[in-house]
């Protein structure tokens, strides 16, 4: 399938950090792929620059992001031929003329792609409202995190929604894009296997983990008034949680899946008052190794506050309040400079009522799920086997079903199979509306006690699983996070 021509697509916040790491390369595999037909990317940009350093930039910047086999000449340049620079003070909701006068003329299927601080998302609707560029087939996709708390999301709901129709509205979770993601839809919607397993009958609790080894890097003048919270655990945790714990929709359709995930959302249990402190670990790394290197703590890293309280760790309980879930705790973590980069969703089985073979411990006895999305993409169960040779005894084995093993080709990055849909009008992997304020919602009476009480978060040393707190939360329910499973 390939994208309606001629598309137009204008990166606000063309040249940052996303736009670079993600959103470019990204497009770059499309067209690769032969999916993108004729149409133009327009990179916004405050800086003045000629076409030629803008051009270098883009070049550099795939460089550093595309891995050299996949970087042809050939492919390169045509894909040169789609960039434009525009220079536009996103601010100055009179200057989007020059907007205007770069971008074609009549009915292009055209996307707007707000890559900027959410602060930025009402003038930049405004000012595409006064140069007259908001037509009804228009699409713009809004980058998490869109705003602080519940207030501001509504706020910004609200005015976008002035000028888009909630269905040119695509508020993008990069998460819901990843390959494994998908599959865990389809192993719990196309198999009716796991189904009949998949309540509190059945399953004794799930973990998701997303941690990162890296730290904050360049982005600490975007991070640190932001936080592990409202940068991660706000949308991808509850993202992946949503589509773990859901109900299967009626049809493969954007409100009957959106339907089902605001429900979760709605049934999860508020963690208010001293639940906070019992059910919610926050983290702050300190000076540690990682990747065999020392790293310095949070705090001193540039761009950060001498005193910063924000947290790059955050580890939860979370209660889901319905039939289904009664009784099965998701612990979900997040956190920078941990021991390695890797994004799990767990699910432990109860283990047997009764054993007949010899004493073991415990855990091998119990089955597991485990959906790996990152580094390494794939599903795995682990079961029990008879260990071969005399005796009875028995071994933990896995069966494993591994994407890129079996089909030995190019996990395509999450951005690229939502860019694509966006350019196609599916907003089935985006959020709607009521999605976002249901997930601030549950998040907000959290911040705002770690604001009113000046909650220090805990320290963890940099390349470890975070704070001692953390393990306490699962040691109380005598319980233990997966770290290699
Ligand atoms: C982004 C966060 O949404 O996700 C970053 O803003 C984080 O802080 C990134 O590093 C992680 O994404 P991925 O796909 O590399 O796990």
């Amino acid at each position: 399938m390939q994208i309606q021509a001629p598309f137009e697509l204008v990166l606000f916040g063309g040249l940052g950090d996303l736009a670079q790491r993600k959103l470019l390369p990204s497009m770059y595999f499309l067209q690769r792929d032969g999916r993108l037909t004729e149409g133009c990317i327009y990179c916004t940009t405050r800086h003045s620059m000629t076409e030629e350093e803008f051009i270098e930039t883009v070049r550099t910047a795939l460089r550093q992001h595309i891995p050299a086999e996949y970087l042809e000449e050939e492919q390169w340049e045509a894909f040169a031929r789609r960039l434009k620079c525009v220079e536009l003070d996103l601010s100055d909701v009179k200057a989007y003329n020059t907007l205007k006068k770069s971008l074609l003329s009549g009915n292009p299927n055209r996307v707007y792609y707000l890559a900027t601080g959410s602060s930025l998302y009402t003038p930049v609707c405004e000012g595409l409202h006064a140069s007259d560029l908001i037509q009804s087939h228009s699409k713009v996709v809004m980058e998490k995190p869109i705003g602080h708390d519940y207030e501001s999301a509504s706020d910004i709901n609200a005015a976008v929604a002035e000028y888009f129709s909630e269905s040119q509205i695509y508020r993008i979770d990069h998460y819901l894009g990843k390959e494994t993601v998908q599959n865990l839809m389809v192993l719990r919607f196309a198999n009716s296997l796991f189904e009949s397993q998949w309540n509190q009958n059945y399953i004794d609790h799930i973990q998701i983990t997303i941690s990162e080894a890296l730290g904050v890097e360049k982005r600490a003048g975007f991070y640190d008034h932001v936080g592990a919270m409202r940068d991660m655990f706000q949308n991808h945790l509850l993202q992946l949680l949503c589509i773990t714990a859901m109900e299967p929709p009626a049809k493969l359709e954007s409100d009957a899946v959106r339907d089902e995930k605001v429900k979760v959302l709605r049934a999860l249990k508020p963690i208010i008052g001293d639940a906070i402190t019992e059910k919610v670990v926050r983290g702050q790394y300190d000076a540690g190794v990682s990747d065999g290197q020392p790293v310095p703590r949070y705090r001193d890293e540039p761009g950060v506050e001498a005193k910063s309280l924000t947290e790059t760790f955050v580890a939860a309980k979370v209660e889901i309040d319905n039939w289904r879930w009664a009784g099965v705790p998701f612990y979900l973590r997040t956190g920078k400079r941990l021991a390695e980069r890797a994004c799990e969703i767990v699910v432990h089985f109860k283990e047997i009522p009764h054993s007949i073979f010899p004493l073991q411990h415990k855990n091998t006895m119990a089955n597991k799920l485990v959906f790996r999305l990152q580094p390494d993409e794939g599903v795995r169960l682990m079961l029990c086997e008879k260990r071969v040779g005399p005796g009875m005894s028995v071994r933990p084995m896995n069966l494993s079903l591994n994407p890129a093993n079996h089909k030995q080709t190019r996990v395509p990055e999450a951005y690229e199979r939502l860019l694509f849909d966006a350019l196609t009008s599916n907003p089935t992997l985006f959020l709607r509306d009521d999605e976002l304020l249901e997930a601030w919602r549950w998040v907000d009476p959290i911040l705002k006690s770690w604001e009113e009480t000046e909650q220090r978060p805990e320290p963890y040393t940099s390349g470890t699983w975070g704070p001692a707190a953390a393990t306490l939360l699962l040691a109380k329910d005598g319980r233990l996070w997966d770290e290699n499973s």
